[in-house]
């Protein structure tokens, strides 16, 4: 199985109000109101032209099958936040997001050479924030109540890992994905 993260395109727009209002993706969204087409226009027309975000097609044997993105891109502190889900629950589990979360911190901390790469997740998402552990992110904030989702306000988790992090947690991580079968000198970066 072969894992990319490619550019989205124009092209990709019906995929992915498709793909985020499915409830499989919105449960893990801050928000799960039904996204209107007006809304999700503004949101894409941004996604493709505006300098602080970046946003790139999960590719699972040359197939779409979720989105991850930078956010907040701040080349002056030279720190961004970032997220990615995927989008059809049969593709979990396989070991996709593992590559696709070892291809991001590569690309942050070594291509683009950020300092902090941080992300937020709900807190009972817990396989999700003990996944960004288990690649060397730690735990710096928990912000109580801070969302409210279908009427119940829910804690989030802050993770957020340096450039210092990620130099001591690749070894393992790469030794990890070896054991998986997977090369991690042969993921290609993202464009
Ligand atoms: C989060 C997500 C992208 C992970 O991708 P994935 O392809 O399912 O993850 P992998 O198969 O590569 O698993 C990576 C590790 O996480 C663990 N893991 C992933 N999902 C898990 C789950 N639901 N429960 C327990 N462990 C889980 C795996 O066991 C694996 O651990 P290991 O390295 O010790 O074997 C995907 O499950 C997803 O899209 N979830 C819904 C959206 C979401 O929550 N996005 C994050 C919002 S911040």
């Amino acid at each position: 199985m072969s894992v990319r993260l490619r550019k989205v395109e124009h092209e990709d727009s019906a995929r992915l109000l498709e793909w985020r209002n499915s409830p499989d993706v919105s449960a893990f969204m801050y928000t799960d109101h039904r996204i209107g087409q007006a809304e999700h226009d503004r949101w894409f027309a941004a996604a493709l032209t505006a300098e602080d975000r970046r946003y790139w097609i999960i590719e699972m044997d040359g197939r779409p099958v979720g989105l991850a993105n930078l956010t907040r891109i701040d080349p002056i502190v030279r720190r961004c936040d970032w997220a990615y889900y995927l989008a059809d629950p049969s593709t979990r589990g396989r070991g996709v997001g593992a590559q696709v979360e070892y291809i991001v911190l590569r690309h942050v901390f070594e291509t683009m050479n950020f300092n902090k790469l941080w992300c937020e997740v709900l807190k009972e998402n817990e396989a999700v924030w003990k996944l960004h552990e288990s690649f060397g992110f730690r735990r710096e904030a928990e912000y109580r109540e801070h969302v409210c989702k279908g009427g119940r306000f829910q804690d989030v988790v802050g993770l957020g890992m340096l450039k210092a992090d990620w130099a001591g947690a690749r070894p393992a991580v790469e030794a990890r994905l070896r054991e998986k079968g997977i090369d991690p000198a042969a993921l290609p970066d993202a464009p």
